[in-house]
């Protein structure tokens, strides 16, 4: 992993720790670094009403947006329920990682022993839809 993952991958674990997952146990930290080289992350925030949880990407990302950041550069997401494991984007992450990502925008994935798994959001949302 490049210093910039390590760091990313980090955020993401410490961030995870502030997870709101009481209905699916399912804990999920992000953190991303944009066009000015500043850190955002988020966590899931799960609501009794299960329809208004949200993502912690989206939260990451929502951080981003407010901050003035418009540019993903790399994108790290931890989650799982004791341990963590690959948590790949749910649809909607990639949707919204897709509106705020070039073709060079890394996705990083860590299982627990910090194996790491890299992609593209082309290779996540192949045929992606684009407002045109
Ligand atoms: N979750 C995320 O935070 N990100 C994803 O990409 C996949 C799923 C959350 C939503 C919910 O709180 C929990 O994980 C289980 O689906």
């Amino acid at each position: 992993m490049t210093t910039v993952a390590k760091q990313l991958v980090q955020a993401a674990k410490q961030v995870r720790t502030h997870a709101h997952a009481p209905y699916s146990g399912y804990r999920v930290g992000a953190a991303l670094i944009d066009d000015k080289g500043n850190l955002h992350t988020g966590c899931n925030v799960e609501n009794a009403a299960f329809p208004e949880g949200t993502c912690a990407e989206a939260n990451a990302i929502g951080a981003m947006v407010a901050a003035g950041g418009r540019v993903i550069r790399a994108i790290a997401a931890v989650g799982g329920r004791d341990s963590i494991d690959y948590c790949t984007p749910c649809g909607g992450c990639r949707q919204s990682i897709l509106e705020f990502s070039d073709s060079d925008t890394q996705i990083i994935l860590v299982d627990e022993k910090e194996s790491t798994q890299q992609f593209t959001i082309d290779e996540l949302l192949p045929a992606a839809f684009r407002f045109k």
